[in-house]
């Protein structure tokens, strides 16, 4: 029986013939490939909140605007600030919050506005929840906007 189950091993002959150095070399090898990517990621750039004045004064003016008059006569603005809103974003990339109302908003009209105006709204929720205005506008980039999270809220 043992015997049996030995000889069917597969490569346990081919096994016996490989430098002891290979397995641990392998496993260093896949170690490296697996962690390296992550790392250099990690080194790109580092990530940045909604209070690193991400947006500027005079975008959130222009988003305040857009807002009136697209989303206005459905929405008020308190309906995007506050404590509940920021619970419900809590941590989230400002990526995503971005991407549902660029395709889901004006709900009579999804989509229809330029980017730039959606990311001029979201800077004037931004501003309309105190988080800090900057020198440098919010991009309609998702690269840079996947770089940007709401701070995370305490759940207590
Ligand atoms: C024609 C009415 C209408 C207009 C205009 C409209 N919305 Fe909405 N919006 C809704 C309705 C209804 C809901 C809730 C149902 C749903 O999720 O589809 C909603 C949901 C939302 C939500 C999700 C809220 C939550 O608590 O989950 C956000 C954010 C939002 N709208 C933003 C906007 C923005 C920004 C605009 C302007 C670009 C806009 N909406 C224009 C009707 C509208």
């Amino acid at each position: 029986m043992m015997n049996q189950r030995e000889q069917g091993k597969i490569g346990s002959r081919g096994n016996r013939q490989l430098p002891p150095w290979f397995l641990p070399g392998l496993l260093t090898l896949a170690l490296v490939g697996f962690l390296a990517p992550a790392f250099l990621e990690a080194q790109e750039e580092p990530r940045r909140t909604a209070l690193d004045g991400v947006y500027s004064e005079a975008q959130a003016q222009r988003g305040s605007s857009t807002f009136r008059s697209s989303c206005g006569y459905c929405h008020t603005a308190s309906e995007f600030a506050g404590e509940h809103f920021r619970r419900m974003v809590s941590g989230d990339q400002i990526y995503w919050f971005y991407e549902y109302i660029r395709f889901n908003m004006p709900q009579d009209a999804p989509g229809a506005l330029p980017a730039q105006s959606y990311a001029d709204i979201l800077a004037y929720i931004l501003e309309l929840n105190e988080f800090p205005a900057g020198s440098d506008e919010l991009p309609a980039e998702a690269s840079v906007l996947r770089g940007i999270d709401f701070p995370e809220v305490d759940d207590r």
